[in-house]
């Protein structure tokens, strides 16, 4: 199963609840925007590419949902419903990429039908497109593994992230592929983690070698050399930085300390190279992220807390930029990259 899909006799979104893993694999499905948009927020469907898929057929699920009979009034339903979903987290590019992509799909549309096709289509060939990109990615990425890498790694830039393969785990799964023994090393990524609910739940699916470290152990595993390559993915990269699950700075500048390789995939779909860092919002997260572990307290209720979800990681602490499109190096020039 993908990690997110279309159910065709339903005509809902099917996707694994990524809240519940590692204890229980389960699909749910969404039959309208607002549990799409509950979905995304509560990171039952997380990871940019996934995202980018979201938007795409939570826009073509608006177009089905809609009882317009009028091809104007639907395209102003699906227009606003892209709007909410959009809304519902800012880091990933590829959310408004996919909502957007779809939505100028419906707008050639000549009649209600034809726009609920055309939006379910399009949805459906981001979803392909990430697949096949994901493995392009990986291809490209693995000629930088040798045989017997560790590869540490933060948050999850796997399967689950996108519609499948993976980015980040995609090249380690490309590698193996190709024979290699690559090994892994997995962040635990607090407050959510997400390294060790769901990269090591996926990597030992696949029966890939990975230990669990916590974040702040990164330091340490680099300093005693355990670490060969830093491979993670990415939710948006503007001109001067890489936007990425909180804690992917440090590693960063752990890596260049210890003259590691910090390398980055993402599709070139995650690009937003007409900005900069500072244009960009950073989605700050519940403070009860960070006050309680599952149900249990683990801090005074009183206390202060910040809680962004990502961090921006200066170009100048990224060794290359793995996409579909091949392996970028320093200067990034966007012309090189599309
Ligand atoms: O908050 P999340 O879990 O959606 O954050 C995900 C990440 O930061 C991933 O590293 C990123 O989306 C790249 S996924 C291929």
């Amino acid at each position: 199963m993908r990690t997110i899909d279309w159910d065709y006799e339903k005509n809902n979104i099917i996707m694994i609840d990524q809240t519940l893993l590692p204890k229980e694999y389960k699909l749910i499905e969404c039959a309208t925007v607002d549990s799409l948009c509950e979905a995304i927020q509560s990171l039952r469907v997380r990871g940019a590419p996934a995202l980018g898929a979201a938007g795409g057929f939570g826009v073509a699920l608006s177009a089905f949902r809609s009882k317009a009979s009028s091809l104007g009034a639907l395209l102003d339903e699906v227009e606003t419903a892209g709007k909410k979903i959009i809304l519902t987290r800012p880091t990933a590019v590829n959310l408004s990429w996919g909502v957007k992509r779809v939505i100028r799909a419906v707008e050639e549309a000549n009649n209600t039908k034809e726009a609920r096709m055309f939006a379910l289509d399009e949805a459906k060939a981001i979803a392909d497109e990430d697949v096949k990109k994901n493995m392009e990615l990986g291809e490209h990425g693995a000629s930088l593994l040798e045989d017997g890498d560790t590869v540490m790694t933060h948050c999850n830039a796997g399967r689950l992230a996108c519609v499948d393969w993976g980015t980040a785990l995609g090249v380690i799964r490309s590698a193996r592929a190709q024979g290699k023994d690559i090994k892994v090393i997995s962040c635990e990524t607090r407050p959510l983690n997400q390294g060790s609910r769901i990269t090591t739940w996926e990597l030992l699916e696949d029966k890939i070698p990975v230990t669990l470290i916590t974040d702040s152990m990164s330091g340490a595993v680099m300093r005693k050399g355990m670490v060969d390559k830093v491979i993670v993915g990415a939710d948006r990269i503007t001109q001067d930085a890489v936007f990425n699950k909180i804690g992917t700075y440090t590693h960063s500048v752990i890596a260049k300390e210890h003259e590691i390789p910090f390398y980055v995939a993402a599709p070139v779909s995650t690009f937003d190279f007409e900005r900069f860092e500072d244009e960009i919002e950073i989605e700050l997260r519940k403070p009860e992220e960070l006050k309680f572990f599952g149900t249990h307290q683990i801090a005074p209720l009183e206390v202060e807390v910040y809680n962004p979800a990502f961090d921006a990681t200066p170009m100048e602490n990224v060794t290359a930029i793995i996409t579909e499109n091949g392996i970028f190096y320093p200067p990034f020039l966007i012309d090189e990259v599309k």
